[in-house]
């Protein structure tokens, strides 16, 4: 299998699965398979779960032309509540599988990163940095009554404030940019 490279920049290695012999995809809700994984097991989690970008109804420019925004089942809760309960769900999951020196990357927009932070810290994680995912090419914003929204934030967390959590070093001082679906409100 080869990773669509959609929005990556040239330089981004290319990955072909087929050469990674331990690989493996799992397809399927992610709190059911997480269970099926023995307890400990994983050296790092990178989770870019659903936004909850509530949208009400369709989002048009001004000039009254549709935006293609996300609107897939996979990101309607009907409240904050029931939000809530999925992320804790997933991130308990996460938390179960890993090993004590593992550590976990979400990533968000303001959307759905604070209450995603907020409740790793009510669950015990112990939270290492935050880093900015500046976007190279942001959407607009079409009406003009917010600042355009040029970057994701992800959350770097080791499993708990005693665990020693490793980083792998890297030449690179700051991630790369990445190209991300945006959808402005407002
Ligand atoms: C913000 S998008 C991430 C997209 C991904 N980073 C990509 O580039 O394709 C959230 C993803 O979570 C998936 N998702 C939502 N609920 C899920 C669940 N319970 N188990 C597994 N995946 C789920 C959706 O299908 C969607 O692809």
């Amino acid at each position: 299998m080869v990773v669509s490279r959609r929005g990556a920049s040239a330089r981004a290695p290319r990955t072909n699965f087929e050469s990674l012999a331990n690989s493996r995809i799992i397809v399927g809700d992610c709190i059911a398979e997480m269970s099926k994984l023995p307890a400990a097991s994983i050296d790092l989690v990178f989770a870019d779960p659903p936004y909850n970008l509530q949208l009400k109804g369709e989002l048009k420019r001004p000039d009254e032309s549709h935006v293609d925004a996300v609107t897939d089942d996979w990101d309607k809760f009907s409240s904050f509540a029931v939000y809530d309960d999925f992320t804790r769900a997933w991130l308990l999951g996460c938390r179960r599988v890993m090993k004590p020196s593992a550590t976990i990357w979400v990533i968000g927009s303001y959307h759905n990163i604070f209450r995603v932070g907020a409740i790793m810290q009510d669950l015990g994680f112990w939270l290492l940095n935050d880093i900015v995912w500046r976007k190279s090419n942001p959407m607009p914003n079409f009406r003009g009554r917010r600042f355009t929204n040029a970057h994701e934030t992800m959350i770097w967390a080791a499993r708990d404030e005693h665990a020693r959590a490793t980083r792998s070093t890297t030449k690179r001082s700051r991630p790369p940019t990445r190209t991300c679906r945006h959808v402005p409100i407002g």
